[in-house]
């Protein structure tokens, strides 16, 4: 699809790297050249995922917690030992549960807001200015979700999701001066590891129902969201700052995606 040294010379980030979408564009930015840091919680997953990525190219790992910024930057610190620029930073990592609105408690608000908003934050900010605004250059690409239409049955994610893509917006302003793009991708359903981690109940209607209520007639695949963040990681993208892709086969534009709880 890309000419094979595309991103030669390039290190990314990649949080949430160690599975699902995350882990999909890690690979494909290894197989394009790219030196590739996978970040998250869980040291053994990544751990695993690093042993395969391995195989393409140059792959680290390092135990990231998003809503930590004291780790955050204790990881910087040992990524700059290791790694002399980022060019790249792939904010994936993110959760959320379903729940009617009037059942949120307070703690669950609190956990996909912190999670989704406040640990996208947290993560721009370091890498921003421990790299991109020194080294006048970088490119931020935000995965959050389908929220053209709200986000009916998980409230908590559609606002924390709106809260980075306006802060895609704000940032790819005020940081044009460093050099610094900033685009966001808005997934529709997409068939991942991510639904390993609902109820059954949600997964079973999610595999079988939810594709029927989509103009495309089917889920995306974590390659389809992975197509756009290299394009917008790319020279290609050069001149596209501040902009929220969908790809979700419509489902912004019609279907119910699921019954209201
Ligand atoms: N699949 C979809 O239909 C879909 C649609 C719209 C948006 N999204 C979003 O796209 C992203 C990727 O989803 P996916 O489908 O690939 O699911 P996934 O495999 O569950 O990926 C989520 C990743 O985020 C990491 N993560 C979560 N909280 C973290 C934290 N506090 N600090 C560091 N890492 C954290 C997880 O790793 P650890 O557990 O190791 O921390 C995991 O690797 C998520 O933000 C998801 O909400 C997915």
């Amino acid at each position: 699809m890309f000419q094979k040294d595309l991103f030669k010379n390039k290190i990314a980030i990649i949080t949430g790297g160690g599975s699902g979408i995350g882990y999909e564009i890690a690979q494909q930015l290894l197989e394009y050249g790219a030196s590739v840091w996978i970040a998250s919680r869980n040291e053994e997953k990544l751990q695993k995922a690093q042993e395969k990525l391995s195989l393409i190219g140059d792959c680290k790992y390092i135990s990231i917690d998003i809503r930590q910024p004291q780790r955050i930057e204790e990881a910087i610190t040992i990524i700059k030992s290791q790694s002399k620029t980022i060019d790249i930073l792939i904010n994936n990592a993110g959760g959320q549960f379903r729940a009617a609105a009037e059942d949120i408690t307070n703690k669950g608000w609190d956990a996909v807001i912190h999670n989704n908003l406040n640990g996208t934050w947290y993560m721009t900010q370091a890498i921003s200015k421990a790299f991109f605004i020194p080294q006048n250059q970088g490119k931020i690409i935000n995965i959050i979700a389908q929220i053209h239409r709200g986000f009916p049955g998980m409230i908590h994610t559609g606002a924390a999701r709106a809260g980075v893509d306006n802060l895609t917006k704000t940032l790819a302003v005020e940081w044009s001066k460093y050099g610094i793009q900033v685009n966001a991708i808005a997934p529709g359903v997409i068939r991942t590891s991510g639904l390993d981690t609902y109820p059954d109940e949600v997964r079973q209607y999610t595999l079988e129902q939810v594709p029927k209520k989509i103009p495309a007639k089917r889920l995306g695949t974590a390659q389809e969201i992975t197509a756009l963040a290299l394009f917008l990681a790319s020279p290609l993208a050069s001149y596209i700052t501040g902009e929220t892709i969908y790809a979700d086969g419509g489902q912004r534009l019609w279907g119910d995606f699921w019954e209201l709880p």
